[in-house]
């Protein structure tokens, strides 16, 4: 992204008409130019702040363009300015966590400092402007910071009504056989819900721990939606659904891990009995594909069909966050944390799969896994 030599001495030279003839050209001096294969964006400017140096790096987000234009003109931001004011009032070097909006949005740390390297006539330094892009590490803190205070709000849920029950079994409760059995069962329900949180958010850490690692067992799709059903078959009869099977008897095998896919179809079928009406029927089936966007290879598709209230079309992106629900309220009584699609994101992810998912409101939702035959 180097510019051409005489387009750079030009340029500098229009600008700077004053600058002393020994003063180094930092742009065609090879000590500079190691500056391209550092990460962070590297702006260099003489003292009277006209940009003289631009490294790769910065070329490219901020454009080479700006080499030979006053500082302030490419980054116009009142913080920086403030940095390199402190630098050209003595200080050895300034910094700040900066977020821009122009040239190119993000959130920079930003270090100024004022440096003689390279500088040959030893009078006036250079000043160096160091941009260290940090906008993903703020996200991802921003992430971890949501992910504590959600798991915190939802043990705290259970917890806090845990107390009140407690304190009535002590207090107006004490004597009532009746009100103390009807108490200890929603303490029961209660202490299920937080240990079912703990389950989900463990079984999201293994599989997302081990993303890298693709699976290499050998899977047979049948066997694992027997697993499931039988896990989901007593909740599915308490709420008068049906499952229906549409399996060939000859699959080919794939390559898995046998228990997070089991698990996955757990988690659609647990969603397709808890978000339908009774006496609806639930429908899962595996088709055999020879072409699937995004999968190279033939593939096994896994889908699970609900006949009820279905999902609204904003709210399909979002789906598989953890913690995300429809409805929040809703969701919670029904004991759900709004973990079971990132597990199930997580699962297809680590099995170098797609999930898609389609849904009309009113009428169900239909969650296809797309899974590759061979690896
Ligand atoms: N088959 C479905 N029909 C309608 N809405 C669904 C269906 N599956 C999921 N949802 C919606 O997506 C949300 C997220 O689902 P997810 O399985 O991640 O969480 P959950 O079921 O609320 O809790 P968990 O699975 O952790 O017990 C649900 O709260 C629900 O609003
Ligand atoms: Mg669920």
């Amino acid at each position: 992204m180097r510019l051409p030599k005489p387009l750079i001495a030009q340029t500098h030279v229009a600008l700077q008409p004053h600058a002393p003839q020994t003063r180094l050209d930092p742009m065609s001096d090879p000590r500079f130019a190691l500056l391209d294969e550092i990460h962070d964006l590297v702006l260099v400017l003489d003292p009277d702040r006209t940009v003289v140096f631009v490294n790769r790096g910065a070329a490219v987000r901020l454009g080479a363009m700006h080499l030979g234009r006053p500082f302030i003109h490419v980054i116009r931001n009142p913080q920086c300015l403030d940095l390199l004011e402190q630098v050209e009032r003595g200080a050895a070097s300034a910094a700040d966590t900066i977020t821009l909006r122009t040239p190119t949005p993000g959130t920079f740390r930003i270090r100024v400092s004022r440096s003689d390297a390279g500088n040959d006539t030893r009078e006036t330094p250079f000043i160096v402007v160091a941009m260290l892009d940090i906008s993903e590490q703020i996200a991802a803190e921003q992430m971890r910071s949501d992910f504590v205070a959600n798991v915190s709000h939802e043990l705290r849920s259970p917890l806090t009504a845990l107390s009140g029950f407690i304190e009535t079994l002590q207090g107006p409760a004490k004597d009532d056989a009746d009100a103390s059995d009807r108490f200890l069962t929603l303490m029961q329900a209660e202490t299920g819900r937080m240990t079912r949180l703990i389950a989900d958010l463990l079984n999201l850490s293994k599989v997302e721990g081990r993303q890298a690692a693709r699976p290499t067992d050998e899977i047979e799709l049948q066997r694992i939606l027997a697993r499931a059903c039988t896990l989901v078959q007593q909740r599915a009869d308490d709420a008068d659904k049906v499952i229906r099977f549409d399996i060939p008897s000859e699959l080919p095998s794939i390559r898995g891990d046998e228990d997070e896919l089991v698990q996955l179809v757990q988690n659609l079928l647990e969603n397709a009995v808890k978000y339908s009406a009774p006496g609806t029927a639930i429908d899962v089936s595996v088709t055999p594909d020879t072409r699937t966007p995004g999968i190279s290879g033939p593939t096994l598709t896994v889908a699970v069909r609900d006949h009820g209230e279905g999902i609204a079309r904003e709210h399909l992106p979002r789906l598989t966050e953890r913690f995300y629900r429809v409805d929040d309220h809703r969701g919670r009584k029904s004991g759900g944390t709004g973990l079971g699609l990132a597990i199930v994101k997580h699962v297809v992810q680590r099995h170098r799969g797609r999930l898609h998912i389609e849904s009309e409101v009113g009428k169900g939702s239909i969650f296809k896994v797309h899974l590759p035959i061979e690896g």
